[in-house]
Formats: C-alpha cells, structure tokens, sequence
C-alpha cells in the first residue's frame, strides 16, 4: 500500500523533481538533437528537432491531405522537445515518425497507433501522452494517408502496415528517449483504439518485449474477417435501388428505436443503454408491414426485414465455421450509418480488396463467400492478429489493459469476447488467470473507441478526459491509461472502470451520469432500487 501511496503521489512529481532541467538548458539539448540522433540511430534521416513550448497551435502543412480528419491542428500542452524523422525499414519502405518528448518527463516511454487503414500521426494522442510526461512517439503506418493504395504490389509498405511500424518506431523512439534524457526510459507503455487496438494486439503477440503495459480499445483483430464482414453487409443490404436497403432515416427511427423497445430494459436500467447486448435477442419482425400497410413509412418490408436479421446474425464460411460475430443490437450509430450502411462498400474493405487482396479492377459488387474465405486464408503477414499464445508477454510481466464499446458498429463487440475464449483454450487459463496479464473492460453504450449514449469517457484519448487534464479524469478509477501505469508500476490491477458522460458530450455542461464498468466475463447488474445514474447502484456479478 505504502509504495502505491507513493505512486499518486509523485505520478505527476517524479520527473519535476529529477528532470527539470532550467528551459534555456533544455532548448539547447533540443536545438543540437538532430545531429546527434542522425549520428546515432542507424538509417535514419532527421528533418528537424525544435522546441515548442506549450499552448503552441501546430499545423501539418506537409501531411497528406486526408490525414486532416485525424489531425489538421494541435494545441501542444506541455514544453517539448519535438522531433521529426524517417526511418527506412527495407530497401523500399521506410516510416515517418516523431518523438514529443517533454521537459516534465516521467521516465515513462509510450507509442500511439493509428485508424482504419492510416498512414497519419495521431497528434492528439502525442499531445495528450507528452502533457502526462510520457516521451511519446507516433509513426504514419509506413505510408501517408487514408487510402490502401500504397499496399498495392508493394508487400514491404503492407508489412509495415501489419507490424513493422509500431515497433520500429517503438525501438527508435527508446533510443531517441535515451540519447536526449541522458537515461533510459524505466517502462513502457502504448495506446491506441481500432487499427491502433490491433496493433497494440500485434505488439502482445509478436513482440512481447516492446512494451510493458499495453491499453488498447476495440482491436481491429480477425482483421481479414473483419474486410470481409463489411463486404457481406454492404451485399445483403444492397444500394439505395435495392429491395433489401435500409435508409438512414429507417436505421434512426424504426431500426434503433426497435431495438431500445426490445431490449433496452433487459438490464432493469431504460436509459437507452443495453449494458450487455449478449442478453438481446433482437426481432427484427417486429417491424413487418401487415398486409394492408406495405408503403408505411412505419414499416419495413419483408426483404428488408431479412436483411435485418442477417447482420444480427453471424457469419460463416463455405466450412461451416464462424467466421464473424453479429452486428450487436443497439450498435445502429448515426456517424457511422452513411459509412457502413449507405449503399456502398466502406472505405477501408474496398482498399483491402482492391489492393491487397485482388486489384483496382476488381468488381467489389459480386464478390461472394468464396472471396472472404479467400480473404481470410490470404492473411498477409498474419494481420489476423489472433495468436491465442500469450505466454511471452506474461512471463515478462506485460500487461494488457483492452477495453471495447458494447454499442460499436464498426468492430463487432464479440470479437474481443471470442479472443478471450480463445487464449483461454490456448493457454488453458481460468478468468482470474487471465486476469493476471489482460483485463477486459466492456464498455456498455460506447460507440467505436469513443461518443455514443454510454459513459464512454474513460481517459482513452485527450477527448475521452473531455478535452482537459483534471485530477479527476486521471485518477487512476476512472483513466485506462493511468490505470495502466498503476498496474504496471504499483502493481495494483484495475477492477472497474468508471466512465464518465458529460451532458452533450460538453465536459463544461457538466456530468449527465457515471457508471463503472466491469471486466469480462463479469456483467454490470443494475441493483434495480437506486438512481441508475449513480454508479452506487450498479455492481460486477
Ligand atoms: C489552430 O490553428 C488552426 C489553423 O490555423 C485553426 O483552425 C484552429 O482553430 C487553431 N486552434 C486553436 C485552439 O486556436
Ligand atoms: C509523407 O509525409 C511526410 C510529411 O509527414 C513527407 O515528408 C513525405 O515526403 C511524404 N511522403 C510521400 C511519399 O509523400
Ligand atoms: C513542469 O513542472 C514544474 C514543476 O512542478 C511546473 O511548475 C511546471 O508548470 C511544469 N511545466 C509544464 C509545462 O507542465
Ligand atoms: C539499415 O537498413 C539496412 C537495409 O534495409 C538493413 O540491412 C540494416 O540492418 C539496417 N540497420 C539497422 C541498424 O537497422
Ligand atoms: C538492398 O539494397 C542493397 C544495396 O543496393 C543491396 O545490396 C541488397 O541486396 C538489397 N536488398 C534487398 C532485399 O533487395
Ligand atoms: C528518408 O529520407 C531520405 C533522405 O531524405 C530519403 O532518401 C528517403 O527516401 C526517405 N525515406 C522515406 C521512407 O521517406
Ligand atoms: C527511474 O527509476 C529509478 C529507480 O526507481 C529512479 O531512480 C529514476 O529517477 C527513474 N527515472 C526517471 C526518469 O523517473
Ligand atoms: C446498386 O446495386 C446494383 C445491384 O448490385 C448495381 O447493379 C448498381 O450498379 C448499384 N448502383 C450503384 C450506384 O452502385
Ligand atoms: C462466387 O462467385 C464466383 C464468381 O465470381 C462463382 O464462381 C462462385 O460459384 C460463387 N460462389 C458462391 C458460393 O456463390
Ligand atoms: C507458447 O509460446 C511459447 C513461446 O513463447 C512456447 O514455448 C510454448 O510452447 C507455446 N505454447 C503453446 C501451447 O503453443
Ligand atoms: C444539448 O443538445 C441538444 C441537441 O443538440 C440541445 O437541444 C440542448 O439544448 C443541448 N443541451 C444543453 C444543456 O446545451
């Protein structure tokens, strides 16, 4: 207890008190840093190493341009050291990468991942991890921008994708810490969310030594799966010409709306959160047009109504096996309807198919079961990133902290829960075993990595604190990230985590409820007495 009181304490002291170097010294080591990395770390070009103080407003002129989404500009809340380099990881492939490393540090190293198919630095994960006194590195993926298209006959670009870029970047950015502290790092830590999740995934499994606590939120793992479950859902609901379509506006008011109906009280809470969508066994039928009602816009017709019950149903393959897990219920999220469901396939399964699996020419509209098992034994450079056999990242005491959103519509919430299973069986471990290296948290009426009804505000990004750094919102209960750092340094593993929803998402309208969620296999159960807005009223069973 002693040493974890110790912890809180110097979480935010330790590195003032080693560290703070006067910030004309720190300027200067800066300001020399670039020759001394380009002279150091092998196959490396350094573009520039530069201070920037705090609250400085960075812009990314040289980005590409469809990185803009993820970052067109970042206010920097911590003095840093920032540093800008290339590193070439074979003959035709190379990383652009950057190390924030701040004049506060901590000791502590982290790397952030990337979205989707992304070849773009997550500044705001950089901002957010270098203001805690992480030295943070970011990579773009081993291309610039959203598009796959790079992948296309260029398996060394692909390779970087799948593995090599997070953990290049993890071992530069280590040396890159050292050379400019004057001292190694003591531990190790990574986030990300989706693509960022499965490569925190793929760090655990490959390469169990990079890091020393991993947090990493609805993983993009069964990736080939997942390219081919998009593919299957864009064929069963079809184009805005086909029988089968469901419009946004049918998703919102009758879909959604249905579901809530159905099973929003399960959990004994109606607060348009399904805690765990397991328990709802959605009826889509009860949406069907009587005889004489066929053109209500009430109503969905009886080939809509099947398509319905296809994407909450499961996939299989032309074996017979599973090859991915149902659209959960209550998942129908307006900021992804237009993406996923809109009549066309999204974005980043066109660009797997397209330019890793077949070519440009490729008919996306007719491919069939055959395609996806196809897709699915391809598996380029194992970016499945299902490996059940955990053994070495226990052994050296890693931890993995992974948390998924039970109202996520872009990575089925099962697919986490069938990975447990799976290492279970592989390492024939009973849950509190598992527990020991790999909690997870379900989040109940989280949407993809953040937003949605749920108390989703869990410290995952800068948003997930609501935008600003309160001792509230890092307190270990209620951050993944700085749980995690209890974990690995305090040795006190998280049991719950309370997630915080702010009225309209807007931290300065103040907080509409909270609720602490639970770790697989447990279920959050409300106690059905008090206010369902008061995590008190809710326990793990
Ligand atoms: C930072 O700069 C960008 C581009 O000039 C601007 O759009 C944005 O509003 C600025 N952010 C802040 C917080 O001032
Ligand atoms: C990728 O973007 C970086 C800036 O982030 C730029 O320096 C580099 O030239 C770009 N590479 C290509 C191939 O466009
Ligand atoms: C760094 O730490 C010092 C000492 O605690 C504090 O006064 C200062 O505000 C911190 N600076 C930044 C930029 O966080
Ligand atoms: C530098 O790159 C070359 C060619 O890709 C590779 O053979 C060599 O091992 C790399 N050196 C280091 C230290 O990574
Ligand atoms: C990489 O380039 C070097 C120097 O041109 C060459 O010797 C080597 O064979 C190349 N390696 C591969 C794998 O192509
Ligand atoms: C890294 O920079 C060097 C020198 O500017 C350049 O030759 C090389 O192509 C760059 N590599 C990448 C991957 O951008
Ligand atoms: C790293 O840990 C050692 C031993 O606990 C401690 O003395 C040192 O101050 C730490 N380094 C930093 C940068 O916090
Ligand atoms: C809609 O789907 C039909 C049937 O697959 C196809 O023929 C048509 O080209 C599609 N329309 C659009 C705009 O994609
Ligand atoms: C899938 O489509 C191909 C032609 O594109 C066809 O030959 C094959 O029979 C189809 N498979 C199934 C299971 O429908
Ligand atoms: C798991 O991996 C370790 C090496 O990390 C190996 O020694 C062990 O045999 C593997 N166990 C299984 C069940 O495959
Ligand atoms: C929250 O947003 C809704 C819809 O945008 C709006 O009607 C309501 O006034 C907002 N509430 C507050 C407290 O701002």
């Amino acid at each position: 207890m002693l040493g974890f009181t110790y912890l809180l304490l110097t979480f935010w002291m330790s590195a003032q008190m080693s560290f703070a170097a006067p910030f004309a010294q720190f300027e200067a080591g800066c300001n020399n840093f670039a020759s001394q990395v380009a002279n150091s770390v092998a196959n490396t070009t350094v573009f520039f190493a530069e201070v920037v103080p705090a609250g400085t407003n960075l812009t990314f002129p040289d980005q590409d341009p469809s990185c803009a989404s993820t970052s067109s500009s970042q206010v920097v809340l911590a003095d840093m050291c920032r540093v800008a380099l290339n590193v070439s990881t074979s003959n035709d492939s190379g990383i652009i990468m950057e190390a924030w490393l701040p004049k506060n540090w901590t000791g502590r190293f982290l790397s952030t991942g990337n979205g989707g198919l992304g070849g773009c630095i997550q500044y705001v994960d950089l901002a957010y991890t270098t203001a805690l006194g992480f030295a943070t590195v970011g990579a773009n993926n081993g291309h610039n921008g959203t598009s796959g298209a790079s992948f296309y006959h260029n398996p060394e670009v692909l390779a970087d994708f799948v593995y090599r870029s997070v953990h290049t970047s993890a071992v530069v950015g280590k040396e890159i810490t050292r050379l400019f502290y004057g001292t190694p790092h003591n531990t190790s830590y990574y986030l990300g969310c989706s693509t960022g999740g499965r490569q925190g995934f793929k760090s655990m499994q490959d390469f169990p030594d990079d890091f020393d606590g991993i947090v990493a939120g609805a993983p993009g793992i069964n990736w080939n799966s997942l390219m081919s479950w998009e593919d299957y859902v864009h064929s069963v609901l079809g184009n805005n010409s086909s029988p089968t379509f469901i419009t946004n506006g049918e998703w919102l008011d009758l879909v959604h709306k249905n579901v809530m109906k159905q099973c929003d009280a399960i959990d004994g809470a109606v607060d348009g959160i399904i805690e765990d969508p397991n328990l709802c066994n959605y009826r889509p039928e009860d949406l069907l047009c009587g005889s004489s009602s066929s053109n209500s816009p009430d109503c969905l017709t009886a080939e809509q109504v099947h398509a319905l019950r296809l994407v909450y149903s499961p996939l299989y393959n032309s074996n017979g096996h599973l090859m991915y897990p149902r659209q959960q219920p209550g998942s129908e999220d307006p900021s992804y309807i237009d993406e996923i469901f809109g009549g066309q396939l999204v974005q980043f399964s066109a660009d797997w198919f397209r330019y890793v699996v077949y070519d440009p020419s490729s008919d996306l509209n007719t491919l069939n079961v055959t395609d996806w098992t196809h897709t699915q034994q391809l598996n380029p450079y194992n970016i499945g990133t299902w490996n059940g056999n955990l053994s070495a990242f226990r052994n050296n005491g890693g931890k993995m902290l992974t948390y998924q959103g039970q109202a996520d519509m872009v990575v089925s919430p099962i697919d986490m829960e069938l990975y447990y299973a799976h290492v279970q069986r592989t390492m024939s471990l009973q849950s509190k075993e598992v527990d020991d290296f790999m909690r997870l948290f379900r989040i109940s009426g989280m949407s993809h990595c953040a937003n949605g009804p749920g108390a989703w505000e869990i410290g995952q990004t800068l948003p997930g604190v609501g935008g600003q750094l309160t001792v509230e919102m890092l307190h270990p209960d209620r951050n993944v990230l700085t749980a995690m750092v209890k974990w690995v340094e305090g040795e006190v593993a998280p049991e719950t985590i309370q997630g915080t929803k702010y009225v309209n998402d807007t931290k300065d309208l103040g907080v509409q409820f909270s609720r602490r969620h639970c770790r697989y296999p447990l279920r959050n159960t409300y106690d059905g007495v008090g206010d369902s807005r008061d995590p008190d009223s809710w326990f793990c069973q």
